[in-house]
């Protein structure tokens, strides 16, 4: 499979705190890679070089076979890489479609131009309906953001998201604050955007039920470096991974699956 995202001894200090201290990356076109690794191993921060949130202290990000290490973040998002926002970045007083047809709209071609074809505002429209209904949420499209309950806004985020269509999505903690029972909507949401949308996911993830369902592939990252790399299988089954590290984390991870 072609190779959509590869970072090269990324190196990432922050002062004298080394946070992302060498990490090589290769992520596959249309699978779901996941990254895990205990609190402070530097997962956030290697999103954040590869969105270019960050500049890195050394090595390179390519995207699509190009360098983009230097890239400024939104010519990055032009390219194709998306990055889940905070709830924050919802407009709360405007309804679910609004936020998403924004979305959709402010990566326009045409955002600068005072007057839009109709033909253009119309293809945001449907586009933001096409997303919420991919997320499921059209039956909430009229209600306003800040009416709608933690996990429509998770799916709503979402839905922000993918309006623009990038071809790499980041995915930092999507399950985080969600109860257990809604875990497994979202999962089928993000397995249905990777499958039918074709998109590739860099997906940070904590609970290790969904990251070994979900995954094709598996980085665990460990104080800033790679410990380990390979299927669920495969990870699951690394002596280093279990002894050194997952078992304590994880507890009976290896069991459940
Ligand atoms: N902007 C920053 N400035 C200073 N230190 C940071 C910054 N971002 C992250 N760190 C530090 O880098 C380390 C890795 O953090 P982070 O990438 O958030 O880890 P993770 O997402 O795996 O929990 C932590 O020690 C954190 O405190
Ligand atoms: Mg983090």
């Amino acid at each position: 499979m072609a190779t959509l995202l590869e970072t090269q001894h990324l190196q990432k200090a922050f002062g004298g705190l080394i946070a992302v201290a060498d990490v090589s990356l290769r992520v596959a076109e249309g699978t779901i890679h996941s990254i895990i690794g205990p609190n402070g191993a530097g997962k956030t921060t290697l999103f954040n070089l590869i969105t270019g949130k960050h500049p890195p202290t050394s090595g390179t990000v390519r995207f699509k076979d190009q360098d983009i290490t230097t890239l400024p973040v939104h010519r990055r998002a032009h390219l194709g890489i998306g990055r889940s926002f905070q709830i924050t970045n919802l407009f709360p007083n405007l309804t679910a479609l609004e936020n998403v047809r924004l979305a959709a709209q402010a990566m326009g071609r045409d955002n600068f131009r005072l007057f839009r074809r109709a033909a253009t505002l119309d293809s945001y429209l449907r586009r933001a309906y096409e997303v919420l209904d991919l997320v499921g949420l059209r039956a909430e499209a009229l209600q306003l953001a800040s009416s709608l309950p933690h996990g429509g806004k998770r799916k709503l985020e979402l839905a922000i998201l993918l309006a623009p269509d990038p071809q790499l999505l980041l995915l930092d903690e999507p399950t985080a604050g969600l109860a257990t029972e809604q875990v497994p909507e979202l999962i089928a949401i993000i397995k249905q955007v990777q499958a039918r949308g074709g998109k590739t996911i860099v997906l940070v993830e904590h609970n290790m039920n969904v990251v070994m369902n979900i995954s094709d592939q598996i980085t665990v990252m460990h104080q800033g470096r790679v410990l380990a790399e390979g299927t669920p299988s495969q990870v699951a089954a690394d002596a280093t991974v279990q002894s050194a590290y997952l078992g304590e984390l994880y507890g009976d991870f290896g069991g459940k699956q």
